[in-house]
């Protein structure tokens, strides 16, 4: 490559040189002067030179083609609320003589259901004054007379029944109502005969609600029973005293 330079350079340097001479050589012939000395013939033509240093930078070219259509980006935050829409058409007029056809109707219905309400009080006192007492889907039912422990599951039991146990306040509010009404204290279907201190009802299962009165139990091994006072409130007691036997349904 280096050769080739030089070689090109030496080239051009002849053919200038030659050039040259040709110019300063006037090729006219003088006169009276014999023309001895013939011009030369013009030499051939040099080697193109090199190549140039590159041009300054070309203009920005034209915006290219849009691209495609790109996925869709990840959804944004949430909007503000927006502002209340315009106010609806107004709505047409009430029939006035519907709207007094069902307010005579809603009072009618409200003095039925008085004079229902009054009907079921009357019921429950009748039922009460009878022995009877329902809450929820338990039914109590007073029997006649005063009876030991032993003698009341007895009497429950031969009416298909269990002697009343109390589970939960409503229940314990029914037999203090009952024991109110027949001015008795009444036996409850539960006992801790079989462990002492533990109570259970007629079935083994031991009890899941209670109303002890204050310091009961007390009785130990001799009060293995357990009635309810008028007050509603709990006592154990032995299970040979006698006390009012209500079964439960
Ligand atoms: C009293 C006691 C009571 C006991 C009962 C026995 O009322 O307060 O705890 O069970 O006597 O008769
Ligand atoms: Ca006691």
């Amino acid at each position: 490559m280096h050769l080739l330079d030089t070689f090109q350079f030496l080239t051009l340097t002849v053919s200038l040189t030659v050039a040259s001479d040709l110019e300063t050589c006037e090729c006219k012939p003088k006169i009276n002067t014999c023309n001895v000395v013939p011009c030369g013939l013009p030499g051939s033509n040099g080697l193109p030179g090199r190549d140039g240093n590159p041009g300054p930078k070309g203009e920005k070219g034209d915006q290219g083609e849009r691209g495609m259509l790109g996925p869709p980006g990840k959804v944004g935050p949430m909007g503000t609320k927006g502002d209340l829409g315009p106010r609806g058409p107004k709505g047409d007029e009430g029939k006035n003589e519907d709207l007094i056809s069902l307010k005579a109707q809603v009072t009618a219905l409200q003095e039925e259901m008085r004079m229902l309400q009054d009907n079921i009080n009357k019921y429950s006192k009748a039922m009460i004054l009878s022995g009877f007492k329902i809450v929820n889907e338990k039914w109590f039912k007073v029997h006649t007379s005063e009876e030991t422990f032993e003698e009341g599951k007895k009497i429950c039991s031969k009416n298909g029944a269990l002697m009343a146990a109390p589970q939960n306040v409503l229940e314990n509010q029914a037999l203090e109502e009952l024991a109110q009404n027949f001015n008795k204290d009444i036996y409850l279907g539960i006992s801790d005969e079989v462990t002492e201190g533990t109570f259970r009802y007629q079935n083994g299962q031991n009890i899941i609600y209670s109303n002890w009165a204050e310091n009961e139990p007390n009785g130990a091994r001799k009060e293995n029973c357990v009635e309810i006072y008028k007050n509603g409130q709990w006592n154990d007691r032995p299970c040979t005293d006698k006390r009012l036997i209500v079964c439960e349904f």
